[in-house]
């Protein structure tokens, strides 16, 4: 076996080998790397995400996704399903070929099974929210020396959007320690409950639930209502962990050091309250932004070679720093505090809210 070794900070090139269709909307990918021998595998934690770079109408767009595959394998899994207005997800579902090459950025992210977790576990998805908690469910199945009791909560719209559903079903009869509900909004043709995941239908499918630890991933208003079942079930939300690549509100502004904000006139001042300036002095470039919004689609317009691949405040990718100007901040996930202090942000978690300078690094 021979662990592949992640380059640092950029990608690497891999090849996508085979691509099926899950259900419907969802494609299931396997990617290798390129020039990988034969003993080649790959280590990361169950739940975590790479970011794929995928050249789309001529740029290359970065977007972060959970691994659904086990570590130590010949290859990552993923499964993507179409949305609105996604330009990475469509085009992956749409046209990716087999053999086309992508780039992948290392495995990273703190949702991960190795996170402190009692002997009874919950694992609760929606969608595609079931990537990653399907890795953490594989893993801990394949490995006989474990002990987890898994209860797998899954919500989709109807049957056949039901993600990884055979394979589930198998696991559920070959592991008395793995135990699988569904809940459908539609469940038409199917022996699953109908509705929604209210705390009596999670207390239904598993009576416990209040005393294990919960691992949580699916759309963010899903997460917001589990979230509080959760909570008013009782469960110890120290032992609670969640991910969504949904981006979130916005909090209070914050001032960068050295804000600068000068104005003249009313009508200079009506412009000022509505747009800002975004200047990176590296790059000779800047670009018009409206107040409150993402430090990111800025970045992006004056064409500065900024990675955003999760665009939700968690992988990391676009952090850059704010010299000059004012901002709020809706997520510092991967930043140390010493990092916040100067100034750092995540462009994708950040809205400007005056005329900003802005560093690379
Ligand atoms: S794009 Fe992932 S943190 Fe900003």
């Amino acid at each position: 076996m021979n662990q592949f070794e992640w380059p640092d900070n950029q990608p690497a090139t891999f090849i996508c080998q085979r691509k099926w269709q899950e259900t419907p909307n969802c494609v299931s990918v396997t990617l290798v790397a390129e020039n990988q021998d034969s003993e080649t595998t790959f280590d990361f934690i169950p739940g975590q995400f790479i970011t794929l770079g995928i050249e789309v109408e001529g740029k290359t767009e970065y977007r972060a996704y959970s691994l659904s595959s086990m570590p130590n394998q010949s290859e990552l899994q993923l499964t993507i399903k179409r949305v609105v207005d996604g330009k990475v997800s469509n085009y992956i579902v749409d046209s990716l070929q087999e053999g086309q090459t992508v780039s992948v950025l290392k495995p990273a992210g703190e949702f991960h099974i190795e996170q402190p977790h009692g002997k009874r576990i919950v694992l609760l998805s929606a969608g595609c929210g079931i990537t990653p908690v399907m890795s953490m469910a594989k893993t801990l199945l394949s490995d006989k020396t474990d002990t987890t009791d898994i209860h797998f909560i899954h919500a989709a719209t109807e049957l056949e959007q039901v993600i990884y559903h055979q394979e589930l079903l198998e696991m559920a009869a070959s592991h008395k320690r793995f135990h699988f509900d569904v809940m459908l909004e539609n469940a038409q043709g199917s022996e699953y409950l109908e509705g929604r995941l209210t705390q009596a239908a999670l207390k239904q499918f598993c009576p416990d639930i209040a005393e294990r630890s919960a691992f949580l991933c699916g759309p963010i208003g899903f997460m917001a209502a589990m979230q509080e079942n959760l909570s008013e079930l009782g469960m110890n939300m120290d032992n609670f962990y969640q991910e969504s690549f949904t981006p979130a509100e916005s909090e209070q502004p914050e001032v960068a050091l050295n804000l600068e904000v000068t104005l003249g006139s009313d009508a200079d001042k009506a412009q000022a309250i509505s747009n800002a300036t975004v200047f990176v002095p590296a790059f000779g470039a800047q670009a018009e932004a409206k107040i409150g919004s993402a430090l990111i689609d800025a970045l992006e317009a004056a064409k500065v070679p900024v990675i955003a691949a999760c665009r939700s405040g968690i992988c990391g990718s676009c952090k850059c720093r704010v010299v000059k100007g004012a901002f709020t901040r809706t997520s510092t996930a991967t930043l140390t505090d010493d990092e916040i202090d100067n100034g750092f942000v995540l462009a994708c978690s950040c809205q400007v809210e005056s005329d900003v300078e802005v560093a690379l690094n």
